[in-house]
């Protein structure tokens, strides 16, 4: 089957068999490497890519389920080969050691500031409690997301904002 999609902006299309993940599609038929699969089964979190303005699990969705749909992958949050501040964020304050969960976790984390731009500890670790890393006991994780969205704050029109925001309705 053809499907035929935005990812990170750019109009995709590429053929694929109906029980292909949107997963496999995304880095396999695609080449957005940025999308990990570890469990395949909905648990980790690693495979999380942003779908018309929400997170979702790439490896519980079909490719030919998100036809004609907008996705944002990790390779969509640098512009013009910045990182952005949430991303600057994790690489200063240790946020990845291995790197395999840090796409899923930018993309919770990017739509946990979209919707509340001053999360407590309490509510950043809820938000990323669905996304498992085996490396960073998650303080640091939760320490990039408190300074990303401090800087959100100050910078309230940067990327991190308007690459996951919702399309209008
Ligand atoms: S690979 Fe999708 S949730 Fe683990
Ligand atoms: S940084 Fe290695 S799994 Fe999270």
């Amino acid at each position: 089957m053809k499907v035929s999609l935005t990812v990170n902006g750019e109009p995709v299309s590429a053929s694929c068999e109906p029980r292909r993940t949107l997963a496999d599609f995304l880095r396999h038929d695609l080449g957005y490497t940025g999308v990990h699969v570890g469990c395949e089964h909905g648990v980790c979190g690693s495979c999380t890519v942003t779908v018309d303005g929400a997170t979702a699990r790439s490896c519980c969705m079909l490719a030919v389920q998100a036809e004609g749909m907008a996705i944002i992958t990790i390779e969509g949050l640098a512009a013009g080969g910045e990182l952005d501040p949430l991303q600057k964020a994790f690489r200063e304050h240790h946020g990845l050691q291995c790197g395999f969960c840090t796409p899923g976790m930018l993309a919770t984390a990017h739509e946990l500031l979209r919707d509340d731009p001053d999360p407590t500890d309490a509510e950043i670790r809820a938000a990323i409690s669905g996304n498992l890393c085996r490396c960073t006991g998650y303080q640091f994780i939760v320490d990039a997301v408190k300074a990303a969205a401090r800087d959100r704050r100050a910078q309230p029109t940067h990327r991190c904002e308007s690459a996951v925001n919702r399309p209008a309705t």
